[in-house]
């Protein structure tokens, strides 16, 4: 520190003083390790801004950061990430957060207004991440085209409302919405025949939300800039030290300061936009001692204009740049072809927050081999402009000389990249880059490749050539052999030919390569290659070279397409009183809350004085016994108070599991997986707490063997107690013996991760001999079970909490005991309030996913497709413990036949015991992988009878009366009427024509159209989980307090309550409340999850209220004129129980598993869906075009809720069967650790057409108010993604000349439709050579 000290100025800034909200901050010592996030969470207890996964990839952290530009003499706005921006760059600039910008006591912002009444917020964890976005752009913008909203929002996730009404309610600020008014909103494919053009009785032209009762958008009333940051610039302008603990922050002046320092401190770091030292920092554990910002540094924040192309000051942001080159390009295209090529890709870099921070310089000195920008600045020869204090200037060409290895540069110790030099192109130059990702937006690249063609004069001979790639080695390379050979040569076919065939052979990729996918990185390459040709073909205009029409599809990009939607529903006129609510399309009850930052989730629970925090240890073996745990070092550490393992807890109190107690709280003698807790350290922060506990010592001895795949599981036999387990009805092997046909196959669908937004976190807080648990789970009632035991003290002790949670999906039914059970039982032992979360990586690896599934099939049928027998076998790959693995397997037995009567059947299903973490249920719980073998099976079926899928389904479809395979009868059964509607209102056999046509005309390019029914039964299938219980309170103001035994978590459960309720009791609903879900109103309750809760805590609403409806009715009787707060007053002075309970026992489940008879389902949901897609076959990318749904939701409680429910739903599932493929090493270990290598859905993946029609007319008697379960029910509708990308891919194979029949495994990556649409490349790209034998990744 002494010696920062001699080379910096005397007059230097040390505290840190920005606003926040218009409120002057000064923080006398900023710590450099702090974010902006924690600052503003933790300092400020603004906890609108949340945490999702601090790395900067879903976006729930966004705020706008503000600066007065001297200069320019303006303010520029831009949307930041708070997690990885550093809190010490925020000297002198206005922070804005979602609390800044309206509440809802005071005024809501037209954005917080929109999102939340067009039905945007479900869980609302995303929602003030998404409304800073919004917010941000229209503080830049006063006129917006909806790419831009497309653009603004590409670093947003959200998990549950699947987008579409986010974006339906942000298109109302796009001017050329008003003059369209309505119709974006409900333009249908049917046209005049739309459903709502028809009137039946009912009011069937609703829309969701009315945009003429949104408040105006007014520039005039936004909050103001303070005048201060624009009076005072030395805030901006002065030297600033920051001393921390571990890390000194200096923004130094002059170019002359920085390297000087730069010199003396060889451990110090340029920090730009913190977006990779921030994630290096914080997951890769890397402690930087010295950060030198260089945002005052005149020469790396200017761009210019040179004489041989532009100089990029190293410091500029990216959206600066993307500005820049923009204005280039417009003024000389020619020149400007590279310049084009940086600005095209910086559309799909990264997300927006990202971009407005991030440095080109950044970009190139982290040497990432999968960098976006490198490839190409690597083939257009960029120069970078580096300075040292002590030889000053040189020159460095950005070659395959300056990548020396794996995220390292040929740069010194003491050197500073001060701008970087892009040349101009010439006329005959042909430059083009392309990215291939997982997902379209903000997503790193698999493979990247920028190719630099110069021509002779004249001529298609190529004079030079520079193809260089990022993915394809430890850092991006130039095919110089390639490159080379490809000088002198004329641009035709043979050399084509020639190029690809060297390639082949200079880019050599194993299965051990990190990152995988080695055949189809090996395939990119080359296609990449392919489509450069072509497009240099049709550009090339001499000598009338010219490929043929069917050709061009490969050079040109998928469409984009702005999306657009419809919701048909109807409401009816069947209101009971004028306050009954039921039915109607309300807004969810915290919509605003969650909009203005409001709405308080468990970390959001104000930071008691003295409270701790916990930090897990977990296992880093994923099958070995434990022969040592050593925590001195750690609780030498000051401000660690405690260790806690199995040394802490009885053994019988060590025990946990939902229906097995197979589970320790702490691992005591062996660990079975990564995702064992061996202790816990608390600490009084979270930054101690989490650098302590790696310091805990654990020594294993490794057991063997080591179970890691399903495959593992078979041939070790590895299965839980009790299976398999089978299930037959008829006569299986009759039907085999006189079957026409019998076929055989198999499906894989892999893992799937949660990725609820708000990762799992709990408090809890002893009081006196008490204990309260404030957790993020599905089942708090089994959190202060399991809490209670561990501490042996009764459950009335123990009162869990849940006001709402951040997502769940299933993901929190039980799993969030992980965390939620050591958290109580240090606040109990400690006598402390204990908080803890999991940041997403832990999350991630520990908390378990869908199941993974193997599942064979065998059936027998005739020859028109008749199914008389099929025998199916499910292997699900568990984890290391049961969970409730056990009910999964059911449901996925029960659900195989998906929609289909199969006479004769046998299904043996088999819970896999392996290595990984625990998996557990998730959306739909077994069935979308058991329904998906179902399908495929319909398929293959056609595919032998050589018929069509649609009539092939349609002769196998249930229908009224059916029986299924456990011996329900079908009632009600509407699946044939969602089927006929779904092909009308598709117009899908005219479609199927189109999409035909179309495949004729495309070679690369290729449309696929399915359809895909869906029938999900709806009960807990245990009766003892088949009760609810609730609790209504009536004050004597008239307000009413209610409380159920089911949690919120962005499905509206609470608002379809207060509905039933407001129609039960005949109150309106603003006078009823639901706080939150407490096990001290509402014992011994079940998880809220299964479909089922509206339904069971619905009848118990309903109960609860005629209890008190009757105590009421004498006060009625007597004033009939009165007001509901009359009778109640009445009542009350009267002196009459305003209070009441409310309880519901399902009808028991009449199923015997032995006999395998009764009924096992209340009713069941149905529905159908069409999909059509659009592929490009050499890369694999593709595009849901257009989606309509048929879903039968009974006579919907809220439509709007609905409807977000089945495009929730749809998304996931979306999610699911394409893009997210969760990756697992040889060993086990999780890959796939946060948004950054996890991908779910963003914004721009949505359908392009998106329709969601409720079934009308089909009434179900065996629900509240003739509803029905949604939740889960429409995710398995997303499978007509995956079977159109089959159909697409079928034709671009029968293009290739090989056999349309092939396996595809689930998710359908790009990389599994690329390699499916097999072709001359992708046959010269196989064998990969395997090194070592191992893969870098296992399918488990
Ligand atoms: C969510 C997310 C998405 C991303 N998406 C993409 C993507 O799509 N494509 C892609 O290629 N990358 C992506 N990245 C990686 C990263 O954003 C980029 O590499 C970015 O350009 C880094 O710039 P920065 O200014 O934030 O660097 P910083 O984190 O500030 O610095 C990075 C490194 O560069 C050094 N450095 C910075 N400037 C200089 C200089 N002038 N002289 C010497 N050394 C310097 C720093 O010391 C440090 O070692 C993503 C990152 C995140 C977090
Ligand atoms: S928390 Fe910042 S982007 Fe996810
Ligand atoms: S509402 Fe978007 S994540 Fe839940």
């Amino acid at each position: 520190m002494d010696k920062i000290q001699q080379l910096i100025p005397s007059d230097v800034d040390t505290e840190l003083i920005f606003f926040v909200n218009g409120k002057k901050v000064i923080e006398p010592n900023p710590e450099p390790e702090w974010t902006l996030l924690w600052y503003l969470r933790k300092k400020l207890q603004l906890t609108g801004t949340k945490y999702g996964c601090g790395e900067g990839g879903c976006g729930a952290c966004t705020v706008m950061v503000s600066y007065y530009l001297k200069r320019e003499q303006r303010i520029k706005h831009v949307a930041v990430n708070a997690c990885l921006t550093p809190v010490c760059a925020m000297h002198g600039v206005a922070v804005t957060t979602v609390e800044g910008i309206g509440s809802t006591e005071e005024k809501l912002h037209p954005v917080q207004e929109r999102i939340a009444k067009a039905h945007g917020s479900q869980c609302g964890f995303c929602t003030p991440g998404i409304v800073m976005s919004m917010y941000t752009l229209l503080r830049n913008k006063s006129k917006i085209e909806y790419a831009d909203i497309e653009t603004a929002l590409q670093g947003n996730l959200c998990r549950c409302t699947g987008y579409r009404p986010i974006i339906e309610g942000f298109k109302t600020f796009v001017d050329a919405w008003s003059g369209n008014d309505r119709k974006s909103q409900d333009t249908c494919i049917m046209g005049k025949d739309c459903c709502r053009l028809k009137n039946e009785g009912n009011k069937n032209d609703e829309t969701l939300f009315t945009k003429s009762e949104f408040q105006p958008l007014s520039p005039t009333q936004e909050p103001i800039f303070p005048p201060e940051l624009i009076l005072n610039q030395s805030y901006r302008e002065s030297y600033v030290l920051y001393k921390g603990e571990n890390i000194v922050w200096i923004r130094p002046k002059t170019l002359d300061e920085l390297l000087l320092l730069k010199s003396k401190f060889e451990d110090s770091k340029i920090v730009v936009g913190n977006t990779e030292i921030g994630v290096e920092m914080k997951f890769k554990k890397k402690l930087y001692p010295l950060l030198l910002s260089p945002s005052l540094i005149k020469e790396m924040n200017t761009l210019n204009v040179t004489d041989v192309g532009v100089r990029i000051g190293a410091a500029v942001s990216l959206t600066d740049l993307l500005i820049f080159l923009d204005k280039q390009v417009e003024d000389d295209y020619e020149r400007g072809k590279a310049f084009l090529e940086i600005k095209n890709m910086l559309h799909w870099f990264a997300g927006s927050q990202v971009r407005n921070v991030a440095s080109l310089a950044g970009n190139i000195i982290t040497a990432s081999p999968i960098s976006d920008l490198n490839p190409i600045l690597m083939a257009c020869s960029a120069t970078l402009i580096v300075f040292s204090a002590k030889r000053g200037e040189r020159q460095v060409t950005v070659d395959e000389n300056f990548f020396k290895s794996y995220r390292r540069v040929s740069l010194d110790y003491d050197e500073v990249v001060v701008a970087i030099d892009i040349p101009y192109t010439a006329k005959r130059q042909f430059f083009k880059a392309y990215k291939q990702a997982r997902r379209r937006d903000d997503d790193i690249s698999i493979v990247t490749a920028a190719f630099n063609i110069k021509f002779e004069k004249d001529s298609n001979i190529v004079n030079d050539a520079n193809l260089s790639y990022g993915g394809m080695a430890p850092t991006t390379i130039c095919a110089k052999r390639t490159s080379k050979l490809l000088k002198g040569c004329t641009w035709n076919e043979s050399t084509l030919r020639l190029v690809l065939k060297s390639l082949t052979d200079e880019l050599q990729l194993d299965t051990s390569a990190p990152g995988g996918m080695a055949d189809y990185r090996k395939s990119l390459s080359l296609s990449l290659f392919f489509k450069f040709y072509l497009h240099v073909m049709q550009e090339v205009g001499i000598n009338g070279y010219k490929i043929h029409e069917h050709e061009l599809s490969g050079s040109s990009e998928l469409p984009i397409i702005v999306p657009n939607s419809s919701q048909c529903f109807e409401i009816k006129n069947n209101n009971r009183h004028i306050c009954d609510s039921v039915g109607k399309p309300i807004t969810h009850m915290s919509a605003l809350k969650q909009a203005t930052g409001e709405a308080i989730y468990c970390d959001d629970v104000p930071i008691i004085e003295g409270e701790l925090f916990l930090s897990l240890v977990l296992s880093t073996e994923p099958y070995a016994n434990i022969k040592s745990i050593d925590p001195s070092k750690a609780l030498e550490v000051p401000g660690v108070k405690a260790f806690l393992s199995a040394s802490d807890l009885p053994d019988d109190c060590n025990k946990m599991g939902p229906i097995i107690k197979d589970e320790e709280i702490f691992s005591r003698d062996v660990v079975t997986s990564r995702a064992c807790v061996i202790g816990a350290i608390i600490a009084t922060t979270e930054s101690i707490a989490r650098k302590a506990k790696d310091l805990v010592i654990v020594t294993y001895e490794k057991l063997h063997p080591l179970i890691v795949t399903i495959e593992d599981a078979i041939e070790h036999k590895s299965f839980f107690a009790g299976y398999p387990r089978t299930r037959v009805k008829g006569d299986v092997n009759d039907a085999f013996s006189k079957a026409h046909h019998i076929s055989e196959g198999c499906i894989r669908s892999g893992a799937q991760e949660h990725f609820y937004l708000e990762t799992i976190s709990a408090y809890a807080i002893r009081k006196e001999d008490e204990l309260e648990i404030i957790s993020t789970s599905q089942n708090p009632a089994e959190i202060a079970q399991i809490a209670a035991e561990a501490l042996h003290i009764p459950r009335h002790k123990v009162v869990a909490k849940v006001k709402r949670i951040g997502g769940g999906f299933g993901g929190k039914e039980t799993r969030a005991t992980t965390l939620a059970l050591p958290v109580a039982v240090a606040a109990y032992k400690l006598k402390k309030p204990v908080r803890a979360v999991l940041d997403r990586d832990e999350d991630m690896q520990i908390t378990g996913y869908r199941h993974p599934c193997l599942i064979k099939y065998k059936v027998a049928y005739d020859n028109d497709g008749k199914i008389s027998g099929a025998i199916f076998h499910i292997y699900s790959n568990a984890g290391y413990s049961m969970d409730i693995s056990c009910s999964m397997m059911e449901r996925a037995i029960v659900h195989v036949d998906n929609c289909y009567f199969i006479p004769n059947i046998e299904v043996n299903g088999y819970v896999c015991k392996t290595n990984l973490p625990s998996n557990t249920a998730f959306r739909g719980f077994g069935a979308p992988q058991a329904m998906l073998a179902a399908e495929i099976m319909m398929r293959n079926i056609a595919e032998v009878v050589g018929k069509q899928y649609e009539d092939v389904a349609s002769i196998n479809l249930y229908q009224e009366g059916n029986l299924t395979h456990y011996n329900q009868t079908l009632t009600y059964c509407t699946l044939q009427r969602c089927w006929n509607e779904c092909i009308e209102s598709s117009n899908y056999w005219q479609r199927k024509k189109e999409v035909e046509e179309f495949n004729k005309c495309n070679r690369w390019k290729k449309k696929g159209i399915s359809i895909v029914p869906t029938k999900y039964g709806i009960s807990f299938q245990v009766d003892v989980l088949m009760q609810a219980g609730a609790l209504l309170l009536v004050y004597n103001d008239g307000s009413v307090l209610l409380s159920i035994g089911g949690i919120e978590m962005g499905q509206g459960l609470f608002t379809k309550m207060i509905q039933v309720a407001s129609r039960a009791l005949e109150v309106d609903v603003s006078k009823i409340h639901i706080s939150e879900m407490a096990t001290d109103k509402v014992p011994n309750s079940s998880p809220t999850a299964a479909s089922i809760s509206s339904d069971i805590y619905g009848m118990a609403v309903i109960n609860a209220c005629d209890t008190l409806k009757k105590r009421l009715k004498p006060y009625k009787d007597s004033k009939p004129d009165g007001s509901w707060e009359d009778w109640v007053l009445a009542a009350y002075l009267d002196r009459v129980c305003l209070s009441a309970t409310g309880f519901y026992a399902a009808p028991k489940i009449e199923y015997n598993a032995k006999t395998n008879s009764g009924n096992l389902f209340e009713y069941f949901t149905y529905g159908v869906a069409c999909s059509e897609v659009i592929i490009d076959c050499l890369t694999g990318d593709h595009i849901v075009l257009g989606t309509d749904i048929v879903m039968d939701v009974g006579e919907s409680l809220n439509p709007a809720i609905d409807i977000g429910q089945i495009e929730g739903a749809f998304m996931q599932g979306y999610g699911y069967y394409t893009i997210e493929e969760m990756l697992f090493s040889p060993t086990g270990e999780v890959l796939s650790r946060g948004p950054g290598t996890y991908k779910i859905p963003g914004f721009s993946d949505i359908p392009k057409q998106f329709n969601v029609s409720l079934l009308k007319g089909a009434p179900n008697p065996r629900a509240v108010y003739s509803s029905k379960a949604v939740g889960e029910p429409p995710l398995f509708l997303a499978s007509s993604v995956f079977f159109a990308i089959k159909e697409a891919i079928k034709s671009a194979r029968s293009d290739a000349g090989v056999s349309s029949e092939f396996v595809m495994d689930a998710p359908a990556t790009c990389s599994r439709i690329r390699m499916a649409c097999e072709d001359i490349i992708t046959n010269e790209v196989k064998p990969t050579i395997t090194k070592n034998g191992k893969p870098w990744n296992i399918i488990v």
